[in-house]
């Protein structure tokens, strides 16, 4: 079902310290700007690892089923990837922040 964008904002409070959604800037993460229907590992100017790049380049495009699954287990979903985050496991906290994400994804 839709999540709701207004909570979402508050659980990307544990993003935020590594992340932005609402400009191109890149902090520890990349920018999450645009991030459904982007394809992994293509922000401009950030250093993914090579794991994040070989997910992208194998055909990883961000939409909600795949954001999802990441977000649920980031290292168990990609191996060697460089995001340090435990994972959310309440799926209503993922489809907030997917509702919140898509905010700035128009
Ligand atoms: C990568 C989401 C928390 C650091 C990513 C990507 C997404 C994402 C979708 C892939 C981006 C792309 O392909 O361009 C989130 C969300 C978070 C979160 C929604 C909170 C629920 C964090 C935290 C940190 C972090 C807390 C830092 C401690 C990174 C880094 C990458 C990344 C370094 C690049 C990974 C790589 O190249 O392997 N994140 N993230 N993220 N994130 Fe996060």
């Amino acid at each position: 079902q839709e999540g709701d964008a207004a909570a979402g904002a508050t659980v990307f409070k544990k993003c935020a310290i590594c992340h932005v959604a609402d400009t191109d800037k890149n902090k520890v993460g990349p920018s999450l700007n645009r991030i459904l229907g982007r394809k992994a590992a293509t922000h401009p100017n950030f250093s993914y690892s090579p794991a994040m790049k070989k997910a992208g380049e194998g055909g990883l495009v961000w939409d909600e089923a795949t954001l999802r699954d990441y977000l649920h287990d980031p290292k168990g979903k990609i191996k060697g990837t460089k995001m340090v985050f435990a994972g959310l496991k309440d799926d209503s906290e993922i489809n907030n922040l997917i509702a919140y994400l898509k905010q700035f994804s128009q």
